[in-house]
């Protein structure tokens, strides 16, 4: 019996070695990786600036506390400030964390600044959200697998649907602190709100005296083709909360950066994590923003989404798909109904995961969002013709035989 918790039900491939956006099972079988560790991954598998200054740091310095400080971690913060046009930076390990410190800097600036009565903070959030898996988000998850069994459940938060903004005006009050949004949802499948909503949204915040807190921890660091999501629409949050391709894909680290009016009402005492901001992740992170000032990663996003993007309207043009839809070097793709083997076109099936072990047999990585819906994120640094490798075998694999 594997020791193993069963909290995944991983494809059937144990992965043994990776490179750029290829990776290798034990065997010697080759991948193409276009998940990418849901975007921890955007600059590839093992990228060698990152993996260097990695070897680096380990011989220099790994972990001080934040006790004591350390010599990267005022450089990292004004450079994630610079990159982010935000003033202030606090540094985390996981997405779940920041999401976490965000939420708590939210309601603390609802009361000392604010004004709010204490225990009455209310944040808007959207239907179909992921944020983590912490006991305070699983309490707003609207998906029955992540939040059943687990209450009692944090009170505070008020679900509207996605890309609604009347939904959202009509959800704020004197006690609302904060709207927390996906700028694009990617669990969900890689939903884009109807364009309008954000400037929509960004307006009821300032009009009401509210908090906008992006989640950029999938979408951001040039995902979708911009270096901040809601850059698409010109858009800029209060506090955003960064994660997975922060670090690299080489070590984990997060961040909350924005407004130092409102993060400063976290003092001393109040947060703080023993690993956040530590020398190593902030070595890796230092790096990983080198790839990102130079801005070829948010443009092969940009360019290389087209190709993506191209391929799969092509396939929804011949019936192979449902739908797909995304920006940059991200979409999400519905499988038709008894497209796939097995696939009677109840709601709940698994045709998604029946697509991903094709792919997977075909050489492929990619994994099912939910039902009938994959979501794709490539590496950014996929080289073109790999990436039409790639989109070939997904219509072979959604080919009925003949
Ligand atoms: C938008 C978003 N927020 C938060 C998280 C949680 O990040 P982590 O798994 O590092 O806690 C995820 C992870 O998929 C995410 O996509």
């Amino acid at each position: 019996m594997s020791h193993l918790a069963h909290n995944y039900d991983p494809l059937p491939v144990d992965l043994a070695r990776a490179d750029g956006a290829w990776a290798w099972d034990a065997g010697g079988k080759r991948y193409l990786d276009l998940l990418a560790g849901y975007s921890a991954l955007n600059f590839g598998h093992r990228h060698p600036a990152l993996v260097a200054a990695a070897h680096r740091q380990l011989d220099t310095l790994t972990l001080t506390s934040r006790a004591f400080g350390h010599v990267l971690l005022e450089p990292w913060a004004d450079r994630l400030a610079a990159l982010t046009g935000t003033s202030m930076v606090l540094p985390m390990n996981t997405g779940a964390e920041a999401v976490e410190t965000a939420i708590k800097t939210a309601r603390k600036w609802g009361y000392d600044v604010k004004g709010v009565p204490d225990g009455e903070a209310t944040i808007v959030v959207g239907a179909g959200n992921f944020h983590g898996r912490t006991t305070t988000i699983v309490s707003f998850s609207t998906d029955d697998d992540a939040r059943r069994g687990f209450s009692p459940y944090t009170p505070g938060f008020r679900v509207v649907p996605y890309g609604d903004a009347a939904a959202v005006e009509d959800a704020i009050d004197d006690t609302t602190v904060a709207v927390l949004l996906e700028p694009i949802q990617g669990e969900q499948g890689v939903v884009v709100p109807p364009e309008g909503f954000w400037p929509r949204v960004r307006a009821a915040c300032d009009a009401n005296d509210v908090l906008l807190v992006a989640d950029e921890i999938q979408s951001g660091l040039g995902r979708t083709g911009t270096t901040l999501a809601l850059d698409l629409w010109g858009v800029r949050a209060d506090l955003t909360t960064l994660g997975k391709a922060l670090g690299g894909g080489v070590v984990p680290i997060s961040a909350v950066v924005g407004r130092a009016d409102v993060l400063g009402v976290l003092t001393p005492g109040t947060h703080g994590s023993t690993f956040g901001g530590n020398p190593l992740a902030c070595a890796v992170s230092l790096a990983v923003l080198d790839l990102l000032e130079t801005g070829e990663y948010q443009e092969r996003a940009k360019t290389l989404g087209e190709v993506l993007h191209d391929a799969l309207g092509e396939l929804v043009a011949d019936g192979l798909l449902a739908a797909s839809r995304g920006v940059g070097l991200w979409a999400g793709l519905d499988v038709p109904v008894g497209a796939m083997p097995d696939d009677a076109g109840a709601g709940d099936a698994a045709p998604g995961r029946v697509l991903c072990e094709a792919l997977l047999a075909r050489g492929v990585l990619a994994k099912e969002a939910h039902g009938r819906t994959v979501r794709l994120a490539p590496p950014l640094v996929v080289e073109e013709d790999d990436l039409r490798w790639g989109l070939t075998q997904l219509r072979a694999a959604l080919t009925p035989p003949r």
